[in-house]
């Protein structure tokens, strides 16, 4: 799969004029991936790699490296059953005071009632960007995809290759965009019953542990940052296209969604969206400056 996916967009980015450089890819677990906390809340079986929440512990894991531009996808199957009070997060972050974030939450519910999605950017330690939706599909039943691309122009949030979120580089409206620091691309399970369902109502049920999320096909398609410490502005010559080094994810199409994807996510904010920070005129009564620029 591995080498499928890298030859693609190897041979894509011949027929498109563009040279890889600096990437990597790959969908073993090892390759990318190491535990960071509670290792003995791990379980592997064959391709898949679970992670236990019990009452004694959650669990996470990390990328090995960190990266600037690009993408990561990861497939998960979330905690089956009842999942009340439990999160699951993906995301991407910098490190230090004024770290950059790209959040995928899970929320968990009782049995029967919906998982919420819940993403946030932070951008220079500030974040309050929380937008929450429901999914078309049952995401505890099987594999789905979890993506998020980033490159200078913008930051996308896909499920199963559908734009769930954009946050676009609005600077020339001064507002600061995520675009300098290295991210590290991170997965945890955790209790959080004391906000997640349903406000904080609904406490994590510990006769129903433990809770396992199940997580395969990892990829990360992106510029890896040197394990010694450059500086901003090295990291980012190296990470964007230039003469000698091209990347795809500065093709000028990537540079904002395509008519199919504006469509995409204008159907999710019609039928799957449940919050959005940009319309919480109680939270923010003057409206959050991107709001008023991003046109969705
Ligand atoms: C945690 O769960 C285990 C297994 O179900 C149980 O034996 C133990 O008593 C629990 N501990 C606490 C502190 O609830
Ligand atoms: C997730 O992506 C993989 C690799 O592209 C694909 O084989 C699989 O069908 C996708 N899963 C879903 C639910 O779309
Ligand atoms: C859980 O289910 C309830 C009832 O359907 C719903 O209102 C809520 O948004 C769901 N999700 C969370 C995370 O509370």
């Amino acid at each position: 799969m591995a080498v499928s996916m890298s030859r693609m967009t190897l041979l894509m980015g011949i027929f498109m004029g563009f040279v890889m450089v600096g990437l990597v890819t790959s969908a073993k677990f090892d390759d990318l991936f190491q535990p960071s906390w509670a290792f003995d809340h791990f379980i592997y079986e064959g391709e898949q790699l679970k992670l236990k929440l019990d009452n004694s512990s959650g669990s996470g894991f990390q990328s090995k490296s960190k990266y600037l531009f690009g993408k990561v996808n990861i497939q998960i199957k979330l905690v089956e059953g009842d999942s009340a009070g439990t999160v699951t997060a993906f995301y991407m972050s910098s490190e230090g005071p004024n770290h950059n974030e790209f959040d995928f939450e899970f929320l968990g519910n009782t049995t029967g009632e919906p998982y919420l999605i819940q993403t946030n950017v932070y951008v220079n330690g500030v974040g309050n960007r929380e937008q929450r939706m429901n999914l078309w599909f049952d995401p505890t039943k099987d594999f789905h995809n979890y993506s998020i691309f980033w490159n200078p122009r913008q930051v996308i949030f896909l499920v199963d290759d559908t734009v769930v979120r954009q946050h676009s580089n609005l600077e020339h409206k001064g507002i600061p965009f995520p675009k300098d620091q290295p991210m590290g691309v991170y997965s945890s399970i955790w209790n959080a019953d004391d906000w997640a369902t349903q406000g904080g109502r609904i406490k994590t049920d510990w006769s129903h542990a433990p809770f396992i999320a199940s997580y395969k096909g990892f990829q990360i398609d992106a510029c890896e940052s040197p394990a010694s410490s450059v500086s901003a502005a090295d990291l980012t010559k190296k990470c964007t296209s230039s003469a000698e080094n091209k990347y795809w994810w500065d093709e000028p199409a990537l540079s904002e969604l395509n008519l199919h994807q504006s469509h995409e996510l204008l159907w999710v904010k019609a039928n799957h969206m449940v919050y959005d920070y940009c319309s919480d005129n109680s939270r923010f009564p003057v409206t959050p400056e991107e709001c008023q620029h991003h046109r969705h």
